[in-house]
């Protein structure tokens, strides 16, 4: 049997044991088996945390995709893994954490991609434009918003969302009355606008001026979490 699909063999038995011996046997950690599925992937979903752990040591990717654009962490969340969830969702966090550092770093280093942060953005009323003129969001597409908004706050309680935009997921959300909203922005112009309209003196909404990335620490446990932040955005 091939090396790959031993390994993906081993992911599913939970033989961690094995799975390091073939890793250390130098076995492709980021092979796709012929349903298109890594080891990582099977591993999460049969809640296998030693060998999720491992296979991301050996550096197999947390977020590659599934034929139904499924990463591990899916799998293990759909499969109620809590644990191997938790060790995916940290293994993506911090990948995040440190590409935005390389990123910052690169930029003043005088590289010449610029960062859709530090430009100007301009409103008008049916949309947020970057400073390319490409939309970064528009009306129509508040009927989405607004079943995100359902979906988010059908428990109650305490609702996170990060990337204000238009607001229009977040006066979704202030019609179902949460008892805490909290909003992440990053950009100095949206969150200037977020001030000027009132968004600060709203009883149960906080503010969080930042990215996401580095205000981590100022967040706390929420019943329902949107995010849209489409941080591809970059010039070239
Ligand atoms: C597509 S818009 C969000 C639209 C919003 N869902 C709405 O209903 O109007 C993305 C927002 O995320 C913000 N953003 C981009 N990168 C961010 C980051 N790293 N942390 C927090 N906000 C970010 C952008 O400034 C922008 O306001």
């Amino acid at each position: 049997m091939e090396k790959g699909q031993q390994l993906c063999e081993a992911a599913r038995n939970g033989d961690v044991a094995k799975a390091k011996s073939l890793i250390a046997s130098g076995v492709d950690v980021s092979f796709f088996d012929r349903n298109g599925l890594t080891p990582l992937m099977h591993a999460a979903n049969l809640g296998h945390t030693d060998v999720v752990k491992a296979l991301l040591e050996a550096g197999a990717p947390w977020n590659a995709l599934s034929p139904s654009n499924q990463s591990a962490g899916d799998f293990s969340m759909d499969a109620g893994h809590q644990e191997a969830f938790e060790v995916l969702l940290n293994a993506g966090i911090q990948a995040e954490l440190i590409l935005g550092t390389i990123a910052r770093k690169t930029k003043k280093n005088g590289d010449s991609e610029g960062d859709y942060l530090e430009d100007r953005v301009t409103f008008s009323e049916d949309k947020l434009m970057d400073s390319d003129s490409k939309a970064v969001m528009m009306a129509w597409e508040k009927p989405l918003m607004e079943a995100h908004a359902k979906a988010v706050c059908s428990g109650g309680g305490n609702i996170l969302n990060v990337g204000f935009g238009m607001g229009l997921v977040d006066t979704a959300i202030q019609q179902y009355g949460p008892a805490t909203h909290t909003i992440v922005e990053a950009h100095p112009e949206v969150y200037e606008r977020m001030l000027r309209t009132g968004w600060g003196k709203k009883n149960n909404v906080k503010i969080i001026f930042g990215r996401w990335q580095d205000v981590l620490s100022q967040l706390e446990s929420y019943d329902g979490i949107f995010f849209d932040t489409m941080e591809n955005i970059t010039k070239t």
